[in-house]
């Protein structure tokens, strides 16, 4: 696609206890993250190290808060429910009323977002282009979503949705999955081979897979490091998404 992509979003918040029913406010502040992050006016794109500015690149797709919903009616783009769940985990019980969780949205039109606890020291996951529409979308923990209310450092950048969705739009873990090795790839040719996950806050360079002087692209979102030390999508990681987008989620956005 050309130009700027606008998706519209809906946001499922699933909570057992009050503090988990989290605040419209909170929920736009997730809205304003994803804003700047995937159009690369972020406040924090110049830490970027030099040697890899020139390929921090504009994702060009902006996020709004779903004014219609699937059966026309008017909406604010947020849905609500009570659970007995106290925390879910990665099966997609979330993903559905019988399951104790809220129904997706049609997932050709709709980004579903759930916000809800989460198990197992799980910050959210995401379901890649291509599976059955009922469970598309990204789930993450109430407390890692956006920047006020409940969220609580070091994941209250609104970051964990960054990466989310960018492996809802069909990008791998920098990495390449592949534990420590130096064998995986994420499919992109301009982010370093990399060995494992970074974490915490990387002191720039870190070496690995004789990626040297450089070392490690650690400050992309699709890195495991903490919401203020990742900052960046690649140019090769923005002509995968918009290869997403003109392909197996071509029907999403205008
Ligand atoms: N799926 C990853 C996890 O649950 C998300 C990592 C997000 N990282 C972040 N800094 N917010 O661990
Ligand atoms: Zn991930
Ligand atoms: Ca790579």
């Amino acid at each position: 696609r050309e130009g700027v992509t606008l998706v519209p979003v809906v946001v499922h918040v699933v909570w057992n206890t009050e503090d988990q029913n989290i605040s419209d406010e909170q929920i736009a502040s997730q809205i304003d993250v994803l804003n700047r992050d995937f159009r690369r006016t972020n406040p924090d794109a110049d830490s970027t190290p030099a040697p890899f500015l020139p390929l921090a690149s504009d994702a060009r797709v902006t996020f709004e808060l779903a004014r219609t919903a699937p059966d026309g009616s008017a909406t604010n783009g947020i849905q609500r429910r009570q659970t007995s769940v106290t925390s879910f985990d990665s099966d997609d019980a979330v993903k559905a009323e019988a399951t104790g969780g809220l129904d997706a949205w049609p997932a050709e039109n709709y980004l579903n977002l759930w916000a809800c606890p989460l198990g197992g020291g799980l910050l959210g996951y995401a379901q890649f282009p291509g599976g059955p529409a009922e469970t598309d979308g990204v789930v993450i923990l109430q407390s890692a979503f956006g920047t006020t209310g409940t969220a609580a450092a070091p994941f209250d950048l609104g970051r964990t949705a960054t990466h989310e969705i960018g492996h809802w739009l069909n990008l791998n873990h920098i990495w390449g999955d592949d534990g420590t090795g130096c064998s995986g790839t994420d499919n992109v040719d301009d982010t370093p081979n990399q060995a494992g996950p970074n974490t915490g806050k990387p002191a720039f360079p870190h070496v690995s897979c004789n990626n040297g002087p450089d070392g490690d692209m650690f400050m992309n979102y699709m890195d495991y490091v903490d919401d203020a030390a990742m900052f960046m999508f690649s140019t090769g990681q923005v002509a995968r998404m918009q290869a997403c987008l003109d392909g197996p989620r071509s029907s999403i956005g205008t």
